[in-house]
């Protein structure tokens, strides 16, 4: 179960954590261009004269494209491999940032960011997935969530960037800047194996021993072809096979978290933080944008405690705890804009509860659910199963961005954060009831043991069964 995990350090491993570390770069990518636009819509706003919607529109037709680019995805990562796509991936990137860095007109920018969202979801289905497929089992949680802690990075590295160039109103240096990045993602996948669980499915057997030859020990190659090329025989990937009885609980797992990550609010600060702290009594703009950089700092360095944590503790337990914080951070925020005893310390008292927040997503919701949707599903439909769940993910991210201003307009400030802070304990149940624990487990033994039932029904490795439908097989 634990193969692979005394080896941790030979340089085959080191061969591994550099081809995951260049995938993730998709996630610094991710980050990067939906972090970015908060500082740069106030300059696009008088260069183009953007009406209201133009700027929903300018802002919100990432979240399209990166819809359109997960469900793609799928079918992209199955049929030309997940290094293939990955390279796609960072053609487009590369387009869209030049589109938008020199858009002369707003229908060029509209565009711009739509082929930016498209290579978006293409990452975020791509990176995770490739990734699982190459790690050791023992250190999969860790190095998947990589893309996560990537992705976070992207995001302060996108509002340095607005601040840095703020005075200058270069918004087409913000824009474009992520060229870079999309250049180092292209050019490190040019010299990056196949995944070799994508070559055995292609029935690429002398392929995938090569690969594998450079990132596992010897001793381990022969073992490991045996489990894929077993858990191939099992399935067939198409779309209907993710209603079958043996992968729907997994299905219902990965589109579950897909929503609960984003109608528990975060991307409310991610996108609006500066808004909610300047109502809450931050008079000046640069006092708000400055507090926000520090909550999008707690965002990586507790992203960071995570990743040795999900491989240590486990994934559910993080889940459970993180989720949890998140109820109570967003409780308390709905209180703190109500007791006039605050009225006095609200600026502060929500940067603290905003940093609650967002520091128990970073634990929980943030780096599991992308680490859990690249390792859930058997590999014949995991292509097909991560996009559907990424473009779930996207959906929802678009109709919480989408409403809630209007919301805090309808119910105002207490009554938006105490509905995210109930469906926090939605969550929570959601995630007592269904979800499993995949802790040092080959994604051939996860797959097997969805089979059987005793994933589902499970938790610590057998331990503490928990209350949810029995396994089925
Ligand atoms: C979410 C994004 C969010 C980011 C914040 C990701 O896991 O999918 O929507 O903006 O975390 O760190």
């Amino acid at each position: 179960m634990e193969r692979g995990a005394g080896s941790t350090e030979s340089p085959t491993r080191g061969f591994v954590y550099r081809a995951a570390a260049l995938a993730a770069v998709g996630g610094l990518l991710f980050g990067y261009d939906t972090g970015v636009i908060s500082g740069a819509l106030l300059f696009l706003r008088k260069a183009f004269h953007l009406s209201h919607t133009a700027q929903e529109v300018v802002v919100s037709v990432v979240l399209l494209g990166a819809l359109v680019g997960a469900l793609a995805a799928g079918r992209l990562t199955d049929r030309f491999g997940r290094r293939t796509t990955l390279l796609a991936t960072s053609l487009v990137f590369i387009v869209g940032a030049l589109l938008c860095a020199a858009a002369p007109t707003v229908d060029w920018l509209i565009a711009g960011r739509l082929v930016v969202g498209v290579a978006i979801g293409l990452a975020s289905t791509a990176v995770p997935v490739y990734i699982s497929e190459i790690a050791p089992a023992a250190v999969r949680g860790w190095m998947v969530s990589l893309f996560q802690l990537a992705v976070t990075l992207g995001i302060v590295v996108a509002y340095a960037v607005d601040y840095a160039f703020a005075h200058v109103e270069g918004w087409r240096w913000m824009l474009g800047l992520a060229v870079v990045p999309a250049l180092v993602l292209g050019a490190g996948m040019l010299v990056m194996p196949n995944s070799p669980r994508w070559l055995l499915m292609q029935g690429r057997e002398a392929e995938a021993r090569q690969v594998l030859d450079r990132i596992r020990e010897p001793h381990e190659i022969d073992g490991e072809v045996r489990e894929i090329a077993a858990s191939l025989h099992q399935q067939r990937g198409t779309w209907r096979e993710l209603l079958t009885p043996a992968v729907r609980p997994a299905l219902v797992v990965g589109v579950g978290l897909a929503i609960f990550q984003q109608v528990t609010g975060i991307n409310t600060v991610i996108y609006y933080a500066p808004t909610i702290l300047q109502t809450a009594g931050f008079s000046s703009a640069s006092g708000a944008i400055l507090a926000t950089l520090g909550i999008g700092v707690v965002n990586v360095l507790m992203t960071v405690v995570a990743l040795p944590l999900l491989d240590r503790v486990g994934r559910r337990p993080l889940l459970l705890g993180g989720i949890a914080g998140m109820a109570i951070s967003l409780g308390l925020l709905g209180f703190a804009f109500r007791s006039p005893a605050l009225a006095q310390h609200l600026g502060w008292a929500s940067v603290i509860g905003l940093m609650l927040y967002v520091g128990s997503f970073a634990l929980s919701l943030g780096p599991v659910f992308w680490l859990l949707i690249a390792e859930i599903y058997p590999l014949r439909i995991r292509g097909l199963a991560a996009s559907l769940a990424a473009a779930v993910n996207w959906a929802s991210n678009g109709l919480v961005a989408l409403t809630f201003l209007s919301l805090i307009h309808a119910v105002g400030r207490s009554w938006a954060f105490w509905l995210y802070a109930l469906l926090s304990v939605a969550a929570w149940l959601f995630t007592w009831l269904r979800v499993p624990e995949t802790r040092g487990r080959t994604l051939e033994e996860i797959e097997a043991a969805w089979r059987s039932g005793s994933l589902e029904a499970t938790t610590q490795e057998g331990a503490r069964p928990y209350v949810g439908r029995r396994g089925r097989a």
